[in-house]
């Protein structure tokens, strides 16, 4: 209780120094809007990117409660809310334990098998738990050439879902963190106005000191993480973040941001042969532009992190694409956030999810439009949240 009052103490007052300075900063509840989901919507839309930029640095600012963990490192990860077999997840703010091969690897290897770890996903095949499948079903590529290190085999690219408080209530309320509360549904959901999602993209360090210094150079946020591998064996080591998709239901379509490290075309690659720069086709949209020098220059820790645009109104025809490099890698010409994410639907009849995939000869054309309600008939509509697809049958 006591190291809580200063941490708290000092962010009000970091607080209270942002908001005199260019980008009105403030903080202060932001996860429930300060209360005014209104007001906040009124000020969202005189400049969606600038406060698509307040919302990241808040998610990165230390968390008052958890002094050592950045606020959207307190959401909990999507892998302790959809439960392997389907069990009702521990409460928000509790957490599983690490596994013990964790905990022993990090302790032989010098980290801190106290702090956080990101879990970057299981490789083993069929995992409900892969962390390396795009939507697409393909993996993104890191440069088999420097600045990448040489590696014995391919290194990919690695995922991870995290959800807010009040995401975390509503599925929890709605025993819908497993299939069989899907299965259940007799309506449309409907998640509270201070529902937050996050999708976030990884480079792999493992231990290589000299690449996480390298990365760390170029303004990457780096992590503790562990993933599964192929044959079962845990890895632990460091992770840098390249990408995050931030987005929550200010609006009924909800509001779709995505930020991305500004090197990564130094990273990854495409699949061409020989390989290609991974570049972002989407963005910085022009209304993006400005807003990025602007946050750059004031926060020199997030400088490196760039807004690449905003969806919230499907009536709104720009911008009609948004993707980021890391996350949509190989399909940005046929992504919209908001237009996949509006055919999260299941069918209680077929025990299916609704296929968000417009090509039935068997190429990759997603929805870039919000789909007639008459493609729904038969689903409940899960209200944009894809991830619900990681409910597992309860065993
Ligand atoms: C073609 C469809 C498609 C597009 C385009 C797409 N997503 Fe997703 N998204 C998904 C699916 C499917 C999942 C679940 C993935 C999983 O479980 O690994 C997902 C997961 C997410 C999540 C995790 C929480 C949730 O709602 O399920 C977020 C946040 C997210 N996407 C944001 C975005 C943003 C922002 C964009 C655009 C920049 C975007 N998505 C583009 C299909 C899409």
């Amino acid at each position: 209780m006591r190291r809580t009052i200063p941490i708290v103490v000092l962010s009000v007052l970091s607080g209270l120094a942002q908001a005199q300075g260019s980008n009105n900063v403030e903080c202060n509840n932001f996860l429930s809007f300060a209360n005014d989901p209104s007001g906040t919507l009124a000020t969202f839309k005189q400049n969606p990117e600038a406060m698509a930029w307040n919302w990241f640095v808040c998610l990165n600012r230390q968390d008052a409660r958890q002094g050592s963990y950045r606020v959207w490192e307190t959401f909990k990860p999507d892998d302790q809310v959809y439960l392997l077999k389907g069990a009702e997840p521990l409460p928000y703010s509790s957490r599983e334990n690490l596994p013990s091969q964790v905990t022993q690897l990090a302790q032989q290897q010098g980290m801190d098998p106290q702090g956080l770890f990101q879990f970057l996903g299981n490789d083993t095949p069929g995992s409900p738990q892969n962390g390396i499948q795009q939507v697409d079903g393909l993996a993104l590529k890191m440069n088999p050439n420097p600045p990448v290190p040489p590696s014995d085999k391919e290194q990919l690219v690695r995922f991870h879902l995290m959800m807010g408080e009040d995401t975390f209530n509503y599925i929890v309320t709605n025993k819908i963190y497993n299939r069989d509360g899907l299965a259940k549904l007799t309506s449309n959901l409907d998640f509270p106005a201070t529902a937050w999602e996050l999708k976030t993209s990884w480079f792999w360090i493992g231990t290589n000191q000299g690449f996480k210094s390298q990365l760390a150079k170029d303004g990457y946020y780096i992590s503790q993480a562990y993933y599964v591998n192929s044959t079962g064996q845990y890895q632990v080591g460091y992770a840098a973040l390249s990408g995050m998709h931030v987005i929550n239901k200010l609006t009924p379509d909800w509001v779709w941001t995505t930020f991305e490290n500004r090197n990564n075309p130094k990273y990854t690659v495409t699949n061409d042969s020989p390989p290609k720069a991974m570049t972002n086709t989407t963005g910085p949209t022009e209304a993006a532009k400005p807003v990025n020098s602007s946050y750059q220059q004031q926060y020199p820790e997030l400088a490196q992190y760039e807004l690449i645009g905003v969806q919230y109104d499907h009536t709104l025809p720009d911008p009609k694409l948004l993707a980021n490099s890391q996350l949509e890698s190989a399909f940005q010409g046929t992504s919209s956030c908001l237009a996949c994410h509006s055919t999260a639907a299941y069918s209680t009849q077929k025990n299916n999810f609704f296929s968000f995939n417009l090509d039935n000869s068997g190429g990759i054309l997603y929805p870039t439009s919000v789909l007639p309600d008459k493609d729904f008939i038969g689903y409940q509509k899960l209200d944009y949240v894809w991830s619900l697809k990681r409910a597992q049958w309860k065993r």
